[in-house]
């Protein structure tokens, strides 16, 4: 069986985090300068079930049987192994390598599971469909985070920009011309799973205050999602501005994403928030083309760790 490589993108939220977990629509783009990767190896000399995973990314370097049953790779194999009714896997080696930052809102574990559900299709000569792989991707989503809403194994699995609302068909965004982002990175390590479980204590105890924010989001969302069609992004600066005070009520934000998203403002940036889970994790700003160095340099100034700018591509549907 010869190597199988698949890589899956990043992804940033840019309208209506935390409130899509409560049914509300939420906006989604794939970002292509970093990815997950996973080349999947056979090894003949070994017996079948012998498989070595590599994730040296996260120091993992051990025997699949050595990791926890609930483990996100190991879930990632089982639902493989169950898709196609197979009970062990050929011997084989399995190694993991990403540049999506780890508990940075970008969905790297989303990306991981995606490409890995990938490559083992591939490896076992299996066609797995989008849906499919989807679907799998959900299921060790949940493992990972509790109650996700699905939006990260979508945007990741279609790497194409989503309009996203629990139970509803997805739907793709066209997009007439790029839209330019500086991700910033606050460099402070913020897994979802623990942000998406404080919002839902949060949420039960004041559950009206919370539902009330949430409706300010969807609605947002709603208009965020005409503008970017219409290609009237200019417009959506104020809108990301609204949508991360609705943030900061939730009490999701953190001083450290606050400084950088008025650090962006002051350099230029159209608009600008915090994406994804928050209280750490990642921001964006959303740039005209030729204002990417400056709004990256002033980030960088004011205490992001790194900055990735990302295009995301004209769409048709
Ligand atoms: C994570 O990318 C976005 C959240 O809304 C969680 C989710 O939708 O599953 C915070």
């Amino acid at each position: 069986m010869p190597a199988v490589t698949k890589s899956a993108p990043g992804k940033i939220i840019l309208f209506g985090e935390h409130a899509v977990v409560y049914g509300r629509p939420a906006i989604a783009v794939p970002v292509n300068q970093v990815k997950a990767r996973v080349i999947v190896m056979a090894n003949p000399e070994s017996d079948p079930g012998v498989v070595w995973v590599l994730a040296p990314d996260i120091e993992i370097n051990l025997l699949l049987n050595d990791l926890s049953r609930e483990h996100p790779l190991s879930i990632a194999v089982d639902q493989v192994l169950k898709s196609f009714g197979i009970k062990r896997l050929p011997a084989c080696t399995i190694k993991i390598t990403s540049t999506i930052p780890i508990a940075g809102g970008l969905g790297s574990g989303a990306a991981i599971t995606v490409a890995l559900i990938r490559a083992l299709s591939a490896f076992l000569g299996q066609s797995i469909s989008d849906e499919q792989v989807c679907e799998s991707t959900f299921e060790v989503e949940k493992y990972f985070h509790g109650s996700p809403s699905g939006i990260d194994n979508t945007v990741i699995t279609y790497e194409r920009p989503v309009y996203y609302q629990k139970g509803e068909p997805i739907e793709f965004i066209e997009i007439p011309k790029s839209l330019w982002f500086v991700i910033g990175d606050t460099g402070i390590s913020s897994p979802t799973s623990m942000t998406v479980s404080d919002v839902r204590k949060a949420w039960n105890s004041k559950t009206a205050y919370y539902e009330n924010v949430f409706d300010q989001i969807g609605e947002i969302t709603v208009q965020a999602k005409n503008k970017v069609k219409s290609g009237y992004f200019t417009d959506l600066g104020s809108l990301m501005e609204a949508n991360h005070i609705c943030l900061q009520r939730i009490g999701v934000s953190s001083k450290e994403l606050d400084i950088l998203v008025t650090a962006a403002i002051e350099a230029g940036a159209i608009g600008a928030k915090m994406s994804g889970g928050g209280r750490g994790g990642n921001m964006i700003a959303l740039v005209h083309a030729n204002q990417v160095s400056q709004v990256a340099q002033s980030l960088i100034d004011r205490g992001a760790t790194n900055t990735i700018i990302t295009e995301v591509y004209p769409t048709r549907i």
